[in-house]
């Protein structure tokens, strides 16, 4: 058998674990041999591939950003789409592709498959918003990278006596903000799920001064105020109708400042969150998704993502994953809560 791989979405920290772990089971337990496709689903639309075999995935481990490229290609956002990839993985002798990547990677993977293309998938995101698995891979590294920078920022807005702000990535869940936020020691988080009220900011931010501490506020880019929108760097859409979020910290820094007359400054982490070496628990997550998605193939469970629960991995059915994503639990936002002000 012939599989293809490819990774969609947003790059993550572990996606190269995934391909060496799919290829170094898949070449000597099942004799499968692998192409790798360029850059998400515009690899497959537009025949675009790389050589994937063992020499090929030699010192990947450790690697961040992932070896086959990736995009935001929607093959449905065009008409001849779904015809072309069928075309070209029957060109290429590919009978069966793992998509690794996240709701828009494997919700294409989920419509292809009711079209009949043998696709396996693996999910991926540093936002850990995806349904049907406890954890992706991505989401550890990340949140460390934001905890390291709250611990740094603490020192310094002590020094200055002034709020800082640091704004991570999560468009729909404040999975990143809710957990490095936790870890740092906020003096409060907001995420996208609960709308914040700007007057009780304001309130934590003055308690934490009186309590002659410098107060650190974790925002989750798409967290929303009360009577307010998402902010937004553009209104430009992506492939999969996603507008370009960010400027909720400065706003925030804004208001803050001008409301307690305290100087706030903001940080927006970005893309350092996403970047560079996986955690140790990311590549051991990777890696065990990589071997799973390669069983699942030689059992010929189309359809199905691999996922983790509790400490087992499983399959799940693709379906089920992407119907909704999984966002942060009230209850577990009033746990935070207990440290805000
Ligand atoms: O989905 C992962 C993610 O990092 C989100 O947290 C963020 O909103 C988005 O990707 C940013 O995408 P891009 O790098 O394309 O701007």
């Amino acid at each position: 058998m012939r599989v293809g791989v490819l990774t969609g979405g947003g790059d993550c920290p572990g996606l190269n674990a995934v391909i060496r772990a799919i290829v170094r089971r898949g070449v000597p337990e099942y004799g499968y041999s692998f192409l790798g496709f360029r850059d998400g689903w515009r690899g497959p639309l537009e025949a675009l591939t790389k050589p994937l075999d063992i020499p090929a995935v030699r010192g990947l481990l450790p690697r961040g950003g992932t070896i086959l490229g990736s995009s935001r290609t929607n093959p449905f956002a065009l008409e001849d789409g779904v015809a072309r990839i069928k075309h070209n993985l029957q060109n290429l002798g590919v009978d069966a592709l793992i998509a690794i990547g996240g709701e828009d990677t494997l919700g294409v993977a989920t419509k292809l498959h009711e079209m009949g293309v043998n696709v396996v998938g693996v999910p991926k995101t540093i936002d850990n918003d995806l349904a049907g698995t406890d954890y992706t891979f991505g989401f550890d590294t990340a949140v460390t990278i934001a905890t390291e920078a709250i611990d740094r920022l603490h020192t310094t807005a002590e020094s200055h006596h002034r709020t800082l702000i640091v704004e991570v990535m999560g468009r729909h869940a404040g999975w990143i903000a809710l957990h490095s936020g936790m870890a740092g020691g906020a003096n409060a988080i907001l995420i996208p799920e609960v709308r914040f009220d700007i007057d009780q900011v304001c309130d934590w931010v003055e308690s934490r001064f009186r309590l002659e501490y410098a107060p650190i506020i974790v925002v989750s880019e798409g967290a929303m105020p009360k009577d307010g929108d998402e902010v937004l760097l553009s209104g430009e859409k992506d492939a999969f109708g996603h507008v370009r979020l960010g400027g909720i910290g400065d706003w925030l820094g804004r208001e803050i400042e001008s409301r307690t007359g305290k100087e706030a400054r903001t940080t927006v982490l970005g893309h350092v969150q996403r970047g560079g070496t996986p955690t140790s628990r990311d590549r051991w997550l990777a890696t065990r998704f990589g071997l799973h998605a390669i069983d699942a193939v030689a059992a010929e469970k189309w359809g199905q993502m691999t996922a983790l629960r509790g400490t087992d991995i499983v399959t799940v059915p693709l379906q089920e994953a992407t119907a909704q994503l999984k966002l942060v639990d009230p209850a577990l936002y009033a746990e935070a809560a207990v440290f805000f002000g």
